[in-house]
C-alpha cells in the first residue's frame, strides 16, 4: 500500500547501490520507496555485488537490475541514456567514498557515474563509510564539490559502525532517506525560484591586525542565513558564502566559510558565473589594516602613547558583482544609522544595484544579533516597507517580492 503521507507516488526513482557494507540495507530501502508509491529501478556498481545480490534487488524492485554499461541485452531493452531520461530522481545509497570521488570528478567510468552525468534529474547521495574515511579532507572536499554542483547529500548519521568504530559515517536509515527524498522532491522544480541559482553572502568579515587581533563588526549572519533558507524553499539552488561565526545551514545549501573580505570577494567571484540572483547581505569590512603583522604586536613597543593603525580599503564586493555583469539580478543590503532611506537610495543608484534592502541598525530592537529586523526594499519602481518582523519572515517576503519583481530578468 502506498504511504499516503509521502508524495513519491508514480515517481521514477533510479537507485544506485555502490560497494559499501550498508548495501545490505538497499533491499529495505527499495521496499520503503515502493511502499511510498515510487517505481524503482536499481543500478549496482561492480563492487556492490560483494555485499548484496541482484536476485534480492530484482525481487523487491520488480525490475531487472542493471550493473554494466556494456551489457548488450540490457542496452537493447532500455539504453543507458533512456534510463537516465526515465529517472525523475537518482538516489545513490549507499554512496561509497569511491563513488563520491568519481561523481565529484565528473567521471563516466561505469554505468552509475555515466547515468548521473547523463541525467538532468536531481541526484541525492547517502554517504556511508568508516568514520575516519568520512572525516578525510578528500571526501569532505568531494562532498562540497557535489553540493556546489547541486547534489543533495543525505546524512550520514553518527553511531556504531560495522567496522567496530563509532562516529559519523553510518548510512542514514532507509526510512529517513525516503523522507528526505520526499521533502526534496516536493521542493525541486517548484517554487518561484525553481531553476535559478541564488548566491547569498552573510555574516561579518574579520580583518587581521596581527595573529591574535582583528577588526570586525556585530553582524550575526542571521538575516543572510534566513534569506538563503527562504531561497532554498523557493526552489533555488543556493550558494552561501558565510563569514566567521555564522550558524549552521540546511544540508542542501552549498556553503563556503570565509574569514576576510578578500576571501569573501574571491569565493564570490569563483561562483559568480553560475549565479542568477546575487544577494549581498554580509557586513563586509570596508577597511583592513594596511600591514597585518605576522607576530603579535607587543605593548610598549611604541615611543608614544598613541598607536597608529593605518587602514586600506577592501574591495567593494557588491560593486564588483555589478561590474562583472554575470548575475542577472544584484541586490545589496545597507545597514545605516542616520538618514537611512536617503543614504540607501543614493547607494543603490551609485552602485547600479537592481534593488537595495536597508535597515536602521541604530534601532536596538532590530538589526545586528537580534532575531527581528525592519527593512525597506528600494527598487527602481518603488519602495516596500516590511515593518518589524522576525528575520525569517522578512527573508520569505523579500524572496517572494524579488522573484516577482525580477521574474522577467531572471527568466530571460
Ligand atoms: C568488507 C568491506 C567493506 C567496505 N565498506 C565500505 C563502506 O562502507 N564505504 C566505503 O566507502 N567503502 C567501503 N569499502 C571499500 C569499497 O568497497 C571500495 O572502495 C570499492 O572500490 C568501492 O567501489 P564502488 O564505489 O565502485 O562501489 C569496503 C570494502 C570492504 C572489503
Amino acid at each position: 500500500m502506498p504511504n499516503n503521507t509521502l508524495n513519491l507516488s508514480g515517481k521514477h526513482i533510479l537507485l544506485g547501490v555502490s560497494g559499501g557494507i550498508a548495501a545490505y540495507k538497499a533491499p529495505i530501502l527499495v521496499r520503503r520507496l515502493v511502499e511510498a508509491g515510487a517505481i524503482v529501478q536499481v543500478v549496482m556498481t561492480a563492487n556492490a555485488h560483494h555485499f548484496v545480490t541482484t536476485t534480492t534487488l530484482q525481487a523487491v524492485s520488480g525490475h531487472v537490475v542493471r550493473d554494466d554499461l556494456w551489457d548488450q541485452a540490457a542496452e537493447a531493452a532500455m539504453g543507458h541514456i533512456e534510463l537516465a531520461r526515465w529517472a525523475d530522481h537518482i538516489l545513490v545509497a549507499p554512496a561509497t567514498a569511491g563513488t563520491i570521488a568519481r561523481l565529484a570528478n565528473g567521471e563516466a567510468s561505469d554505468l552509475l557515474s555515466t547515468l548521473c552525468l547523463a541525467s538532468n534529474a536531481p541526484v541525492s547521495l547517502a554517504p556511508a563509510m568508516n568514520q575516519q574515511m568520512f572525516a578525510h579532507p578528500a571526501v569532505q572536499r568531494n562532498l562540497t564539490t557535489l553540493k556546489t554542483d547541486g547534489y543533495q547529500i543525505v546524512g550520514p548519521d553518527s553511531g556504531d559502525q560495522a567496522c567496530g568504530d563509532t562516529g559519523l559515517g553510518r548510512m542514514t536509515e532507509p526510512e529517513e532517506i525516503v523522507q528526505a527524498l520526499n521533502a526534496s522532491s516536493a521542493k525541486i522544480g517548484t517554487g518561484p525560484l525553481a531553476g535559478q541559482t541564488l548566491m547569498v553572502t552573510t555574516g561579518p568579515t574579520r580583518e587581521a591586525i596581527d595573529p591574535v587581533r582583528y577588526i570586525s563588526n556585530h553582524s550575526s549572519g542571521l538575516q543572510g542565513l534566513a534569506v538563503a533558507e527562504a531561497g532554498r524553499q523557493a526552489g533555488a539552488r543556493v550558494i552561501l558564502i558565510a563569514g566567521p561565526g555564522v550558524d549552521p545551514c540546511h544540508g542542501d545549501i552549498a556553503r563556503f566559510n570565509v574569514t576576510s573580505a578578500q576571501e569573501m570577494y574571491d569565493r564570490v567571484h569563483e561562483h559568480l558565473p553560475e549565479t542568477d540572483l546575487f544577494i549581498g547581505v554580509a557586513a563586509v569590512a570596508d577597511y583592513r589594516p594596511a600591514n597585518a603583522q605576522q607576530q603579535k604586536i607587543k605593548r610598549h613597543t611604541q615611543a608614544e602613547d598613541q598607536v597608529q593603525l593605518p587602514l586600506i580599503e577592501n574591495p567593494d564586493i557588491i560593486a564588483s558583482v555589478v561590474q562583472a555583469q554575470q548575475a542577472k539580478v544584484v541586490v545589496g543590503f545597507a545597514a545605516e544609522t542616520n538618514d537611512t532611506l536617503q543614504n540607501a537610495r543614493e547607494k543603490r543608484a551609485r552602485k547600479k544595484l537592481d534593488a537595495i534592502v536597508v535597515n536602521d541598525v541604530s534601532d536596538q530592537r532590530i538589526g545586528f544579533n537580534s532575531l527581528d529586523n525592519a527593512v525597506t526594499l528600494i527598487h527602481t519602481g518603488g519602495e516596500i516597507d516590511f515593518g518589524v518582523q522576525p528575520k525569517t519572515a522578512i527573508a520569505e517576503q523579500l524572496i517572494s517580492q524579488l522573484a516577482e519583481l525580477f521574474a522577467p530578468k531572471l527568466q530571460a
